[in-house]
């Protein structure tokens, strides 16, 4: 009776454990920081041959290979084949995004009646955490048991402007239902704000293989957040119904992006945050994207309450990515699943306030599969 239900045990245990356990983990190193710090890169290869490689500089997602209809692998993430391309500017390839994603109005916000002053690196504003943001930042990895890679790090106390230190871990998985997810977690000693996120660009043709205008989107959203001249909402919850913001009906990227639209002039195309339709606190379909001529899908889902929709509007072909491919005007799109921009400066908005105590914890998925259907790559070699 008794090694009746410890094999049970075992067999629990084995299951449990087996989750996430076809996915395979691997590291080697990328490069070198300008002090002689070591960066890393790990790769994440599921039992479908689907493989994303991931560093630990701004925890940045480096490439993202997943089968077409035919079962061809392309890389659907823009980046650079080395680290240096990361060192010199670039607008934020894949990168984590922290300690608040997104914009903040005028460089500075109120808690707890004392005012916080930030830097300003987007005109007036505070974009993606400040002059040296999460994606600047040095990682701490950890190779999972489970295939899965977690990346710590401590934001000081006072860093680029905000109040508290704050540790943040994010667990990066690929599962074999082709999803990379992605669980974010933080915590702090002093009362402050946080928004975490993943800038990845992608282009589901290939990264450097074109624009985004073809791509099929479908935002599960009512309303939008509009903004002013300096990409900062007004506070609005504007309902995209007759706009050319509504996307919950599948729509070309590319169809109404050029109309005479007084936010698209502003945003030079999509930059806004859309504002999610969901139940409860769990994983929701925020949104899903098809390129027709690969037929490869991404649908993401999460637990935030909003999305970026950002149409690469400021790439303008100077730089040059993997495989020496150009990235010109809207070559990738972005989907940041996010709290929307300048919260902390709109009491009406959901809040971004941690205190010590509390664990802000999100959770995104980007899940891949090619004509709404899940696929299987390297199927076992036929017999003759
Ligand atoms: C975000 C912003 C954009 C732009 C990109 C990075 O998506 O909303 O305006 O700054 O990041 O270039």
């Amino acid at each position: 009776m008794l090694a009746l239900s410890s094999a049970a045990a075992i067999l629990f245990i084995a299951g449990a454990v087996t989750m996430h356990a076809a996915t395979k983990i691997s590291h080697a190193d990328f490069g070198k920081m300008p002090d002689g710090t070591i960066i890393q890169i790990f790769t994440l290869t599921n039992a479908h041959g689907v493989e994303a490689r991931i560093m630990n500089y701004g925890g940045t997602v480096v490439s993202l290979k997943t089968p077409d209809r035919t079962g061809a692998k392309g890389d659907v993430v823009l980046g650079f084949d080395s680290l240096e391309g990361y060192l010199a500017p670039e607008p934020y390839f894949g990168a984590l995004i922290g300690r608040y994603g997104n914009r903040i109005g005028h460089a500075k916000f109120t808690l707890n009646g004392k005012e916080y002053t930030l830097p300003k690196n987007d005109g007036e504003n505070t974009l993606h955490g400040g002059l040296r943001g999460f994606d600047k930042r040095v990682w701490t990895p950890r190779e999972l048991r489970d295939g899965g890679l977690e990346l710590t790090y401590l934001s000081k106390d006072g860093e680029e402007g905000f109040p508290g230190n704050l540790s943040v871990t994010v667990v990066y998985h690929l599962t074999d239902a082709n999803e990379l997810k992605i669980d974010y977690s933080a915590t702090t000693d002093k009362d402050t704000v946080v928004n975490l996120t993943n800038h990845s660009y992608f282009n589901l043709k290939g990264a450097g293989l074109g624009d985004n205008l073809g791509h099929l989107m479908m935002l599960n959203a009512d309303t939008f957040t509009p903004v002013d001249a300096g990409l900062i909402p007004t506070g609005e919850l504007r309902p995209v119904d007759g706009t050319p913001f509504d996307f919950r009906k599948p729509t070309p990227i590319g169809s109404r992006i050029e109309q005479n639209d007084e936010q698209l002039k502003l945003g030079k195309g999509y930059d806004h945050n859309w504002v999610l339709n969901r139940k409860g606190t769990g994983l929701s379909l925020a949104a899903r994207v098809e390129e027709p001529t690969t037929g490869r899908v991404m649908e993401v889902s999460t637990t935030e309450p909003g999305i970026q929709f950002y149409t690469g509007n400021f790439l303008d072909g100077t730089l040059k990515g993997k495989g020496g491919k150009v990235y010109g005007l809207r070559a990738a799109f972005c989907l940041e699943t996010q709290h929307y921009p300048d919260s902390p400066n709109k009491p009406s908005f959901p809040s971004t306030v941690l205190k010590p105590g509390q664990t802000y914890r999100t959770t995104t998925v980007y899940k891949f599969l090619v004509n709404g259907r899940a696929f299987k790559m390297n199927p076992p070699p036929k017999k003759k």
